[in-house]
């Protein structure tokens, strides 16, 4: 190579290292980006609080020391620090995918306004009180009641085809396969009255739209699919990117679809601390009683984190307070930088 040629590859190099990497020529570099992971996850490491959850017994056998940390960018750069290639079951964290598959598959958000209902509940996401006193019954897709109803607006012709589809939905967003932890789903399985409560509820009111039982039942398994905070940070990088994955490059939703699933992730994904949560963080997010939490800054990145120690609200602790340490530094406030 002429010295000319090696020096302009050289300053190539130099432009693709140290390019920013998001589209505002403000954001961080990859050296922040990196130092910040590994910052939150070092940080918490040591913090104990919390218990995993045991009303799906299975979930209290998990090893609770577990903690994972993934930035994923909507240009498709991966940052991590700790567990996160160990799979989790994704819970509820599942909940505003299957929210944006139903509202692809009706092309219109509006379904969701209409036949659930998006309203915050300001209490525990399994509350029958919330689905009585509010007059939407499901509520909003995020809690278990309106997830149900979410499951059962899946286009499908039975539960095998409706899981399928959601299955496959979620490993396009997550560019990789995905499977079932068995052991979580039967666990929860035996143990699901109350969600059957809930779907019974719906049928009432006219506002479950598959069979009851089939709607709690692929909803279970939906809940039961593992997945690891790498995998979860990809999916919430396809949010963050309109919807397009930022490691396969191939379009899942539809980009319209995105600012819709994002309002409602702000204002319900965390429950009755999802005013706590915008206040803290101000990121749309979504968070599983497996432990895992996925926050999504539009157009920028998605931040995942997976630890099985939960607080009352069913959110888990580390995971929030890596996620909020993240949006700190990085700024990433959707309201702005405090
Ligand atoms: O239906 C349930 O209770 C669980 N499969 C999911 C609940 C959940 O993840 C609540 N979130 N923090």
């Amino acid at each position: 190579m002429t010295p000319h040629r090696t020096l302009l590859a050289a300053c190539f190099l130099l432009v693709l290292v140290a390019a920013p990497v998001w589209a505002d020529s403000k954001g961080p570099g990859a050296e922040e980006l990196a130092r910040v992971v590994a910052e939150a996850h070092a940080k918490f490491k040591g913090v104990a609080d919390g218990a995993p959850a045991d009303y799906i017994p299975e979930l209290a056998k998990v090893d609770a020391d577990k903690f994972g940390v993934a930035i994923v960018t909507a240009a498709g750069k991966v940052y991590v620090a700790g567990d996160v290639d160990q799979p989790f079951t994704i819970q509820s964290v599942s909940k505003p995918f299957t929210a944006a598959l139903v509202m692809q598959d009706h092309g219109s958000a509006d379904v969701i306004l209409e036949k659930i209902g998006v309203e915050p509940t300001g209490l525990k996401f399994n509350s029958i009180l919330a689905t009585q006193v509010i007059p939407q019954v499901s509520v909003n897709p995020l809690v278990n009641s309106g997830a149900i109803a979410s499951v059962s607006l899946v286009k499908a012709g039975g539960a095998d085809e409706r899981f399928r589809r959601i299955m496959a939905f979620y490993e396009a967003l997550a560019a990789d396969k995905l499977s079932v932890i068995e052991e979580v789903y039967q666990s929860e399985a035996a143990t699901n009255q109350r969600n059957r409560a809930h779907a019974y509820l719906l049928f009432a009111s006219d506002r479950i739209y598959s069979d009851p039982m089939e709607a709690v039942d692929v909803y279970t398994r939906q809940c039961s699919i593992g997945i690891t905070a790498r995998q979860l940070a990809v999916m919430g990088a396809t949010l963050a990117n309109g919807g397009v994955n930022p490691i396969t490059g191939k379009r899942v939703l539809d980009a319209r679809y995105v600012p819709k699933i994002l309002a409602i992730m702000m204002t319900a994904g965390f429950y009755n601390e999802s005013g706590l949560w915008a206040f803290t963080a101000g990121l749309p997010a979504k968070t599983g009683v497996g432990g895992g939490i996925v926050a999504v800054a539009p157009g920028k990145l998605a931040i995942a984190s997976f630890s099985p120690r939960v607080n009352d609200a069913g959110n888990s602790v580390r995971a929030m307070k890596a996620i909020e340490h993240i949006s700190e530094k990085l700024g990433l406030s959707v309201f702005g930088k405090p």
